[in-house]
């Protein structure tokens, strides 16, 4: 039996020769590029200008990983592995693996690589099905692959018909990576809205919010246990300082009987534990913020700086689907309009919020597409990435649907203006943590008196607002001036990497 490639059947050397340069035209264009500088400049100087590259490209991985990685190691990754992890034992490996067809002649067809994708952790292979294949037969494959190209994990995609993806998992920092807490800060000082730290990402940079500009909203989507609450309680967390000097003030709805948030009753603002007072609650939000338009408006004030008069007003919202879904009909009826309108309305206004929903369907999150930051932890479902972090994600490497459960608090991030998924943790906040916050929050008794008034509505009937929204106690507070002129974000427009998407045709 002969062996030979899809589409490889009588081709002349030269016309394989051609095709080749034509199908990689960056390896191509490289050769030929480097050739001509040899004749122009000569050897010796060209080894000198390679040797000077290798140096600065090595000095900068080695003073700044991520930023070297996402521009230059993920393509350089990309292109070596192709050859010589992938490409290099292919044939073998799919053989082995009984990855390969026979066709009339008797000559064997073998799936081909038509480009390589790298994240951090995982590689995205793009294959080209040989004729007589099925996804199915690489799903029934795929412990074999993993073991095959010893990753960790693998998983197959049909990207379009007769074109898989086949992810591995290379490694997982998770795995060695402590998260720490972030240490409560002593001054508003040391607070930056714009650089919240809420975790880490897999190079071990902090993942901050930037409450001001980009983040200005988030929603996260996980299953249940997947660790949800621990980038609520981290934002909290690095907002304690403000929150104690009443700079931030919070609304936190927990439909859930106040299993999640009902520990730090004491230094929000309103709290509601069941789904009828959440309603009250986000009313009385609304209303809130309406007047505050209104009255900056008048007033011609046009850009938003947290003060104690006008507090950052952050609305968490837990289960986000028991208020929009799962609650009597008058409840979500009345809750979603109120929801999307608190997301588009409030940015000048200081009106943020951050909700949770465990599975990020439209019918249960109606409004997913008003929150600029999604983030993805584990999800139970392949179909639920791209439902809670937007079109295309789950192939763009935001595998969710693949975080084990040991690791609870892993995610992918999705900002909006930034292609790229993020891979990020966030640190575990235990019952003493949150303790000792709520403590530190609540120590100079600045924080806004929890309104235990709030009460369910009637049914179909809307809740008054209580009057003195505003009434907070500033007499014995020294606050730090807050400075939000500092503009520290280092986000940058991504630039995808993959080696080898021209090559999408079958090349022999
Ligand atoms: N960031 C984290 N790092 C490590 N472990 C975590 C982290 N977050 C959560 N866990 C672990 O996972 C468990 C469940 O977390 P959590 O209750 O926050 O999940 P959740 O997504 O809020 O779930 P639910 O939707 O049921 O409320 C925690 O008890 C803890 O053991
Ligand atoms: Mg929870």
């Amino acid at each position: 039996m002969r062996t030979t490639v899809v589409g490889a059947e009588n081709t002349s050397p030269i016309r394989w020769g051609l095709r080749q340069v034509a199908g990689h035209p960056r390896t191509s264009s490289s050769a030929l590029v480097g050739s001509a500088a040899v004749f122009w400049f000569g050897l010796h100087t060209m080894l000198w200008a390679v040797g000077i590259a290798v140096l600065a490209g090595v000095s900068w991985r080695l003073l700044d990983k991520p930023t070297f990685d996402r521009f230059a190691g993920r393509l350089l990754r990309a292109w070596w592995r192709r050859w010589w992890t992938y490409q290099r034992p292919w044939l073998r490996i799919m053989t082995a693996c009984n990855l390969t067809t026979t066709d009339h002649k008797g000559e064997t067809l073998v799936p081909r690589v038509t480009g390589v994708r790298c994240t951090w952790s995982w590689d995205t292979v793009s294959v080209r099905m040989a004729k007589g294949q099925a996804p199915e037969d690489f799903e029934q494959a795929i412990e074999r692959l993993a073991n095959a190209f010893r990753a960790r994990s693998t998983n197959v995609r049909l990207v379009k018909p007769g074109k898989l993806a086949l992810d591995f998992q290379r490694r997982e920092p998770f795995d060695e990576m402590i998260i720490p807490l972030s240490p409560l800060a002593e001054s508003t000082s040391a607070v930056d809205l714009r650089r919240l730290p809420v975790g880490m990402d897999e190079y071990g940079r902090d993942f901050t919010l930037n409450l001001l500009q980009r983040d200005l909203h988030v929603l996260l989507g996980g299953a249940t246990g997947a660790g949800k609450g621990s980038y609520m309680w981290a934002l909290l967390r690095s907002l304690a300082p403000l929150i104690r000097a009443g700079l931030v003030r919070l609304w936190v709805i927990d439909p859930k009987g106040g299993q999640e948030f009902g520990m730090g009753r004491a230094m929000y603002h309103a709290f509601a534990d069941n789904d009828a007072d959440g309603l009250a609650l986000m009313q009385t939000y609304v209303k809130t913020l309406d007047e505050r338009k209104l009255e900056l408006g008048r007033a011609g004030v046009r850009t938003f700086t947290p003060s104690r008069e006008t507090p950052l007003e952050l609305l968490i919202c837990d289960e986000l689907a028991a208020m929009t879904a799962f609650a009597s009909r008058w409840i979500t009826v009345a809750f979603a309009p109120l929801m999307s309108k608190a997301l588009t309305q409030y940015r000048s206004v200081g009106g943020r919020i951050i909700a949770a929903t465990q599975e990020p369907t439209k019918d249960n999150v109606p409004m997913r597409g008003l929150f600029p930051t999604k983030i993805a932890l584990r999800l139970d479902s392949a179909s639920y990435v791209d439902m809670c972090l937007g079109e295309g994600m789950r192939d763009m490497g935001a595998l969710a649907d693949k975080i084990p459960e040991i690791l609870a608090g892993v995610a992918y991030a999705k900002r909006d203006g930034r292609r790229e998924p993020l891979r990020v943790r966030a640190p575990y906040s235990r019952d003493e943590d949150i303790a000792e916050l709520v403590e530190f929050c609540t120590s100079v008794g600045t924080v806004t008196e929890l309104r235990r008034d709030v009460t369910a509505p009637a049914e179909g009937q809307e809740r008054d607002e209580p009057a003195d929204v505003y009434a907070i106690d500033f007499e014995a507070l020294e606050v730090d001036d807050y400075d939000t002129d500092q503009d520290q974000t280092d986000e940058v427009d991504v630039i995808e990497h993959f080696e080898g998407d021209e090559d999408d045709e079958e090349i022999a």
